[in-house]
């Protein structure tokens, strides 16, 4: 089964992303009011973990250049960064958020 179980809803917080495991790949999860997004949590620019930095106006922040990265896209929004970042199918349900990290929504292969 694709769709794997990541957290609770309420674990999510506002302004930052919730990093997660979920099958290979290091996952952040992250809300942008009642929408929940899933996006690898590795920054196209260098090895950092995008769960580290802030979460607002529906973009990550990376703490490390400023880059932010679209959550609905994975695309950076400014330079250093170029190169978009994997965004995965997540679903709401009863117990709690689910991803699928067996394909991307937006056609990027993470890494
Ligand atoms: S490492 Fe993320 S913007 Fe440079």
């Amino acid at each position: 089964m694709p769709f794997e179980l990541a957290c609770a809803a309420s674990d999510v917080p506002g302004d930052e992303p919730l990093a997660v495991t979920i099958g290979r790949y290091d996952v952040a999860i992250a809300r942008h009011e009642d929408e929940f997004f899933a996006i690898q949590d590795l920054c196209s620019h260098a090895a950092v973990a995008l769960s580290e930095g802030e979460v607002e106006d529906c973009t990550v922040e990376c703490w490390l250049h400023g880059s932010r990265f679209d959550l609905r896209t994975g695309k950076p929004t400014g330079l250093p960064a170029t190169e978009p970042v994997a965004t995965f199918p997540i679903e709401v349900r009863e117990d709690g958020v689910y991803v699928d990290t067996t394909t991307t929504l937006n056609g990027v292969t993470p890494t």
